[in-house]
């Protein structure tokens, strides 16, 4: 057995550190992007058959803010037209634009750093409805699947991940990351964005599948050579991140053929590639060796409850329908570029921190991370600096105050901070979280951030206004929240308001500062 490196802590501390943004690393940085290298956006198999997928989609009936709280209702079967939904609407060009230069740009259905897109989705199929058994790979370019491995795999699933009912769901998606992808631009602190894009994405997906009355849940706990084995990918450059058995869970698949190594040509991303090490050593040392490990690890000890604050201002109460279904909401979302400095209403904030926060089935517990918040301008709050406690829905005051021009210079001096209605700064205690869940913690943490991240997305397109995820100035953003925040980490940006699209006549000033 090959010994884990879960447990050293020092090494996920190591890297949060190293590759936190002040405003002094990020002027002394000194990385320039060099755009003859910039990785192409599909991971192309050149000798795999193309299965296309249905074009004709099943609607997404259904209010989106009910397909975000999550409970599906008739279970349905998952057919491939089923399943085209689900990647269509989680990881599928929804957009195009051309740029003044020619170039055209292709929008997926989630938001990703940088429109990078390192993230991929491969399928394990067992049981669905017109598609043989097998594991594929999905290309959003041509919506099309090319297969790995034929064959009935989900028992090694189930077995790599400690988890029987992998073996008996119709089909597990898994997500895996390239890093390449993104660290070609922003290096190192990459590897932190593979959870937050796997968490946008993994929004959309879990929210379609509701849509579409499909059970499915999130797993975080595998063996990670083992699914990264199944889908053949390369270890050093690619990594499994999550997987999410999805369908009515049926009869247990029989044993799995052997998992004989595979290795189909793919074309190279760009003509060379940088190597970061400490992501690389930070993935081997929040990876699982064994399926008893993945046990031992699934059953940590949960966090102690926070204990709340008495005199919460309570928050209007939470909408349970938007009036636009997920479908609309999805391919309306696009991350808003310039935001009018109007209001959202009180029950607009509600429902976007109601509906984002009330945890999605997960073999980890919720709440590993807290939503503090800057408000610059929502009806019926004041302007200042807030808790979100997500059981109570209220909100604990920190301080009262306009803080437009901080909230722009946390935000990595970036104007959408400055404009924004609200900016929910996503923090966790990693002294508590690293030595209950080892460095695998650390992926969890950014993880659930960008799954709030990217419920919250959905939760503002639904209701009519935008979002942006964004970046921040890690121990800054701690400060400016002690002393309550103490001793957390800043772990990822969101922000919401009304776009100057949509407020015609609306221009806003720039006016970032640190005080
Ligand atoms: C995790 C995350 C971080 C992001 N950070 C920033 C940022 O710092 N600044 C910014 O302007 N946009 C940011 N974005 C928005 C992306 O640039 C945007 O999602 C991407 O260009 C794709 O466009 P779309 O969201 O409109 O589809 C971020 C998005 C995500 C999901």
């Amino acid at each position: 057995m090959s010994q884990s490196e879960n447990r050293d802590i020092r090494v996920a501390r190591h890297y949060h550190d190293r590759t936190a943004h002040s405003s002094w690393s990020v002027r002394q940085g000194g990385h320039y992007l060099d755009w003859d290298v910039k990785p192409f956006l599909y991971k192309v198999y050149p000798d795999l058959p193309v299965i296309q997928l249905p074009r004709e989609l099943p609607s997404l009936a259904g209010d989106a803010l009910e397909a975000l709280s999550g409970a599906p209702g008739a279970l349905g079967d998952l057919t491939l037209e089923a399943l085209a939904a689900l990647l269509f609407f989680s990881a599928g060009i929804t957009r195009k634009k051309t740029y003044p230069g020619g170039e055209e740009m292709h929008f997926r259905a989630a938001p990703s750093t940088g429109a990078l897109y390192q993230t991929e989705v491969y399928v394990l199929a067992g049981a669905v409805r017109d598609l043989a058994a097998g594991v594929y790979h999905f290309c959003p370019g041509d919506f099309s699947l090319r297969r790995l491995r034929g064959g009935d795999f989900r028992q090694e699933a189930a077995q790599a991940a400690a988890d029987p009912a992998i073996a008996g769901a119709p089909a597990t998606v898994i997500v895996t990351a390239i890093y390449w992808r993104n660290t070609w631009k922003y290096q190192a602190r990459g590897y932190r964005h593979l959870f937050w894009d796997s968490g946008t994405m993994l929004a959309n997906l879990l929210a379609t599948a509701a849509a579409l009355s499909l059970p499915a849940r999130l797993v975080t706990g595998f063996v990670d050579s083992r699914i990264n084995h199944l889908v053949g990918l390369d270890p050093d450059k690619e990594a499994s991140l999550e997987l999410v058995p999805v369908g009515v869970e049926g009869a247990p698949a029989s044993p799995a053929p052997s998992v004989e190594p595979i290795a189909p040509r793919i074309i190279p991303l760009s003509s060379s590639e940088q190597d970061y090490p400490l992501l690389r050593e930070l993935h081997a040392a929040s990876s699982l060796v064994d399926p008893d490990e993945v046990s031992q690890w699934r059953f940590a000890t949960p966090l102690p409850g926070r204990g709340m604050p008495s005199g919460l201002l309570h928050l209007p109460g939470p909408r349970t329908r938007a009036g636009r279904d997920l479908s609309e909401t999805i391919l309306r979302r696009a991350s808003t570029r310039q935001f009018a400095h109007v209001p959202i209403s009180g029950e607009e904030l509600s429902s976007v921190l109601f509906h984002a926060t009330r945890g999605v089935a997960a073999d980890f517990p919720s709440g590993l991370v807290d939503l503090y918040l800057i408000v610059n301008a929502v009806d019926g709050l004041p302007s200042g600096a807030y808790c979100y406690w997500p059981q109570a829905h209220g909100l604990e005051l920190l301080k009262e105050g306009e803080f437009r021009g901080q909230a722009g210079y946390l935000c990595l001096e970036q104007a959408l901070g400055f404009d924004a209605s609200s900016v929910i700064f996503f923090l966790a205690d990693l002294p508590s979280i690293l030595p209950r869940y080892g460095n695998r913690g650390y992926r969890l943490a950014n993880l659930e951030a960008g799954l709030i991240g990217g419920r919250s997305y959905l939760g503002a397109y639904a209701q009519g206004f935008g979002a942006s995820g964004l970046t921040f100035y890690d121990s800054e953003v701690v400060s400016f929240f002690s002393p309550h925040a103490e001793g957390k980490d800043a772990l990822f940006v969101t922000v919401l308001g009304r776009s100057v699209k949509g407020v015609p006549g609306t221009t806003v000033p720039i006016q970032i500062s640190k005080s």
